[in-house]
């Protein structure tokens, strides 16, 4: 039926949150200890088969969009034929991709000829030399090089910038004067304690202060809410595109939150901060068929948490995780 992915609260998760790899390239400070987290063997990790098996499930029951996260879902070979395989799979699928950019330009051309939806890529810093402070490789020109190629598609372009007090908070000012001349959205982001150290984060810089800090320089700040999404919106006069800020630390999205996610082993989870009930690449390789793997996603999608947040950030807070193994 078509309530298979509606929750118990009437919310129907139409967006697909699949990473593709906990692997990545860089090493950031927010996300993981600078020796990285222990990597997941290539058995567990699911096979690009097996998922697209499981999108052409959902696919009838009202999914629209899927976002590629990862680690770095660049960095897994055959991620460029899996993605024109998904829009075969639905022209009329969005396809998002989260990236940190340094193969961005490797991959360009093909991510166009898909059709690429749009693309959110991580950026903390207009400095190279603090760039290389915080992911700890030496790869601003690279990421800059991709985002002005983004910038001259018609791809839309979300900017991520974690804000981290004492290291990058002077660069909000010129990472949302990026949006004065170009029609992107610029994004700050409060930390989360993800960093794979379980470390909590002593004085957080709040999405409050992220906003104080604006208006300091720009004067009124006008909002404009989107329904779903983790951002707050902003338009500052005069700028082309826009400012977001996300609060991911202070407050959570739950509500209103469209999202399902799958992990690189499989986990279906239907709350970023939960741990999954159910394994889906276990399942079919047990041998499950097309029916029993719907009905196994349509349990999870009933047994949803009205608040995630709040059910599962007790035990979230004491485990060591990275935001790579996350998927974000
Ligand atoms: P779109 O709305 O599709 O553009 O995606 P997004 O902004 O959620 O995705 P992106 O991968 O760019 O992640 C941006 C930030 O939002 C990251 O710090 C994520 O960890 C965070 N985030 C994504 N989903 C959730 C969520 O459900 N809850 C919370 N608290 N944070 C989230
Ligand atoms: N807190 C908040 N955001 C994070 N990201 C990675 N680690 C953290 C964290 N600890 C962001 C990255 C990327 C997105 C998927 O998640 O900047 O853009
Ligand atoms: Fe890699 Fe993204 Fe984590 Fe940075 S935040 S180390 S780019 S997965």
């Amino acid at each position: 039926p078509a309530s298979v992915l509606t929750d118990p609260y009437g919310r129907i998760l139409n967006y697909l949150r699949i990473a593709l790899t906990d692997r990545c390239n860089l090493r950031c400070t927010y996300c993981m200890p600078a020796e990285g987290v222990p990597f997941i063997e290539h058995e567990q990790i699911m096979r690009f088969e097996e998922i697209l098996r499981l999108v052409q499930i959902m696919l009838p029951y009202g999914l629209r969009k899927i976002r590629v996260t990862g680690g770095e879902p660049l960095v897994r070979r055959g991620t460029i034929s899996f993605l024109q395989k998904l829009r075969q799979v639905g022209p009329e699928l969005q396809i998002h991709l989260t990236t940190n950019g340094v193969l961005l330009e490797d991959y360009f051309k093909e991510l166009v000829e898909i059709s690429i939806s749009g693309v959110n890529l991580s950026l903390d810093t207009l400095n190279p030399q603090k760039f290389k402070k915080i992911t700890r490789h030496d790869s601003f020109v690279k990421v800059w090089r991709a985002l002005q190629q983004v910038l001259d598609s018609n791809i839309p372009l979300k900017l991520n910038m974690v804000v981290q007090r004492g290291l990058n908070e002077d660069e909000i000012i010129p990472m949302a004067e990026l949006a004065r001349q170009h029609s992107l959205e610029v994004r700050f982001i409060e930390q989360m304690p993800f960093d794979g150290l379980s470390r909590k984060i002593e004085r957080p810089f709040t999405g409050e202060e992220i906003l104080q800090t604006l208006r300091t320089a720009f004067g009124t700040l006008e909002s404009t809410k989107k329904q779903n999404g983790t951002a707050q919106l902003y338009k500052i006069p005069g700028f082309k595109g826009t400012i977001g800020i996300i609060s991911g630390y202070s407050r959570t999205f739950c509500s209103d939150c469209n999202r399902l996610r799958l992990t690189s082993t499989g986990v279906l989870k239907t709350c970023l901060y939960d741990r999954g009930s159910v394994n889906l690449k276990d399942l079919m390789r047990a041998g499950y068929d097309d029916a029993r793997l719907l009905k196994a996603i349509e349990r999870a999608v009933r047994e949803r948490h009205k608040d995630g947040f709040e059910a599962e950030k007790e035990s979230f807070d004491v485990q060591k995780l990275s935001m790579s193994q996350i998927g974000g």
